[in-house]
């Protein structure tokens, strides 16, 4: 199996970078992680490229040029694949075009409900039943692309927002390989 170069993007923990990492060293497992880019130099996530001996680069999306910068690394590592896995910014429609390979995120809900921030505090405030994570395509509106794959729990009426974050996170282990190995199940030989 040729695996593709990918890019993951984070902000914060990483903790969806440490599993994809862990994934990536399968066999089986369709991407080779190459690159990570951070937009912020405290995220605690940037241990798991340095732990890993993978390039990571922390960008200032202050400056004019930050998305140059970051087509530049990508070209230059020949990315195939970008994964967003808690990576708080937009992405322009300049720079997807640009890029013009695939580029997916993961969100902490059942989308098309609950895009953008504090997902879990507006989850229990609407007295939701189910909750859950999903997988989907970038485009240039918000948390708005084409679904790959969701994942769901039923919400338990002790649950606060800590829990929701530790049900979702689970799923997403699960949720973010599946739908890598999904988009690549049909171009692998
Ligand atoms: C994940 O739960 C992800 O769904 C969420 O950030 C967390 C990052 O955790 N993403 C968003 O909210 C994007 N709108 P991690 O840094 O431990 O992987």
């Amino acid at each position: 199996m040729v695996k593709k170069n990918t890019c993951i993007f984070i902000s914060g923990k990483g903790s969806n970078l440490k599993n994809l990492i862990k994934k990536s060293r399968e066999y089986n497992f369709p991407i080779n992680i190459k690159l990570v880019i951070c937009n912020n130099k405290e995220a605690e996530g940037v241990m798991y490229a340095k732990k890993n001996s993978i390039p990571f680069l922390i960008i200032n999306t202050n400056s004019r040029s930050f998305e140059n910068k970051i087509i530049y690394n990508l070209k230059k590592h020949n990315i195939y694949l970008i994964c967003l896995a808690g990576y708080m910014k937009i992405m322009s429609k300049r720079f997807l075009f640009e890029f013009r390979k695939k580029v997916i995120n993961i969100h902490p809900s059942l989308l098309p409900k609950y895009k953008g921030l504090n997902t879990f505090g507006r989850i229990l405030k609407s007295n939701e039943i189910k909750s859950g994570c999903t997988v989907h395509y970038v485009n240039e509106k918000l948390d708005s692309g084409k679904i790959i794959t969701q994942k769901s729990f039923f919400i338990s009426k002790q649950d606060n927002e800590y829990d929701l974050r530790i049900k979702t996170q689970k799923l997403e282990y699960l949720a973010y390989p599946e739908a890598i190995i999904k988009i690549f199940k049909n171009i692998n030989t």
